[in-house]
């Protein structure tokens, strides 16, 4: 049953993932879910109209003028595979500055060859995470349709990119709803920093994300969580910084933290488009990484069999696993508080994306995830833990013969090693109590790669000793 809406753009418009239904509506519309459908929808283009580059070289010539901001930008300097908003209205405060940096050592840790293995660190981004990609074309959408104010749940950098993105345009007020004691202190101090109203609710992410969705649609407030589809065009341009940096060519892999599952299904969506345009001829393969705590997709996608079908999930094996954790009131539990979710807005988009490109879904526990942060920190670009999970699942693929040893692998680093200092200090402090508080409940034996403080009195001849003992 096909759906005529009214649209403001010829050239784009909004569709339900579900095939079966092909109900398109206008991008002039604010929806988080398809009316008739229920799920969600994606941002679709007229590629035949607006006839899009066909050679990266022109990306590639936009650096030459990054004194324009739209070419300076991350995001803005790929506009024409994101093309649903006119100039003049893109939000833009210099996202998408980021690196992909090869990564020696811990290419040898994850049992990797020396030169195969890269980081890309989201966490150069002007709020800290990767989230300023999808909130830059967020907030572009809301400027068009002439929002006031724009509200999400948060386990913490959404709400940090929000609540920056208010601060500094000044056109929306940001309401943000955040789990009470669920929160990392980098990411909490930003929200308050940047002057959003911040609710915080009794409760974790899954009750917050139900909450901030009634209470959006009641009044009007703009949704800006990755159910919002447009978030998921601004967060294609990672993959396309990622080509950029390796020359066009597409690596072996694509590893990413799992938590509301947004950045898989937007890879998976840019891999589809990038494909579609010609841009690329090979698809990168995408592993999804959960923390064993807060494993939904792992679970569902490699235990239980759940598949996209070609846009047939059977949505009865979601039913009956949510049923399961209701029943024993089962709660995400990490120590990698961004991705502590047990029912992920982008499900179905993130099980279109494995399909499309040939993924694979692992869990990690929260000791592999921290063994791993210190890995990334040590060498140079440190993360807060939930980004350590791509280093860690990576690791993990390599031992069991999934990933190659010379195959070449992008892990994502979603967000900045100060987000999260609480998890970085107790693991190297020195503090048991600390230590047994924060990281042992959860299951965290040691900390096998600690970089301890030395304690000395305040004694030239003993710090000097302990200098040279030390160095
Ligand atoms: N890494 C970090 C640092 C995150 O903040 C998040 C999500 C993820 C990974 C997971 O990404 O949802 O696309 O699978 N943080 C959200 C938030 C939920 O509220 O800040 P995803």
């Amino acid at each position: 049953m096909a759906i005529a809406a009214s649209t403001t753009s010829d050239f784009a418009f909004q569709r339900c993932i579900l095939p079966q239904y092909d109900a398109r509506y206008s991008i002039g519309e604010a929806l988080t879910a398809c009316p008739q459908s229920g799920s969600l929808l994606d941002v679709m283009y007229d590629w035949d109209r607006l006839r899009p580059p066909t050679s990266w070289k022109f990306f590639q010539e936009k650096w030459n003028h990054r004194t324009d901001p739209l070419c300076f930008s991350g995001v803005w300097r790929f506009r024409e595979l994101l093309p649903f908003a006119p100039v003049e209205q893109i939000a833009t405060i210099g996202e998408g500055q980021t690196l992909l940096h090869p990564a020696p050592s811990v290419a040898k840790y994850a049992g990797m060859q020396s030169g195969r293995l890269y980081l890309q660190y989201e966490g150069m981004n002007p709020s800290g995470s990767f989230k300023d990609n999808g909130m830059s074309a967020a907030f572009t959408h809301a400027r068009t349709i002439g929002a006031k104010r724009a509200a999400c749940a948060s386990t913490g950098n959404t709400s940090a990119s929000l609540a920056l993105y208010c601060a500094v345009t000044q056109d929306m007020k940001a309401v943000i709803f955040v789990g009470s004691g669920k929160i990392a202190y980098g990411k909490l101090s930003q929200a308050l920093d940047y002057g959003a109203l911040t609710v915080q609710i009794a409760g974790d992410f899954d009750d917050a994300m139900q909450r901030v969705k009634e209470i959006s649609a009641k009044l009007g407030i703009y949704l800006v969580n990755s159910v919002n589809p447009f978030r998921l065009e601004g967060q294609k341009t990672i993959m396309f910084r990622v080509l950029e940096a390796l020359r066009w060519e597409p690596p072996d892999w694509i590893v990413v933290p799992g938590g509301n599952l947004g950045n898989a299904s937007a890879f998976g969506k840019a891999f589809m488009e990038l494909k579609h345009l010609g841009l690329i001829e090979r698809v990168p393969r995408l592993a999804v990484i959960n923390a064993a705590g807060a494993n939904t997709l792992y679970e569902l996608y490699e235990n239980r069999g759940l598949r996209w079908n070609g846009g047939q999930p059977d949505e009865t094996i979601v039913d009956k696993y949510y049923a399961e954790l209701d029943e024993q009131h089962r709660r995400a539990e990490t120590i990698a508080s961004a991705i502590e979710i047990n029912r992920p807005v982008n499900l179905m988009k993130c099980l279109r994306a494995l399909e499309f490109c040939d993924g694979v879904v692992r869990e990690v526990t929260d000791q592999e995830i921290l063994d791993a942060k210190a890995k990334v920190g040590a060498g140079g670009l440190g993360c807060e833990p939930a980004s350590a999970a791509s280093v860690a699942g990576a690791k993990l693929l390599i031992e069991q013969d999934v990933i190659g040893r010379d195959e070449r692998v992008v892990c994502i680093l979603t967000g900045h090693q100060l987000k999260d200092p609480t998890a970085t200090v107790a693991y190297h402090g020195t503090d048991q109590e600390q230590f047994n508080r924060i990281l042992g409940r959860r299951g965290v034996k040691r900390a096998t790669f600690a970089n301890r403080a030395v304690e000395v009195s305040n004694d030239l001849d003993e710090i000097m000793r302990a200098i040279q003992m030390y160095s």
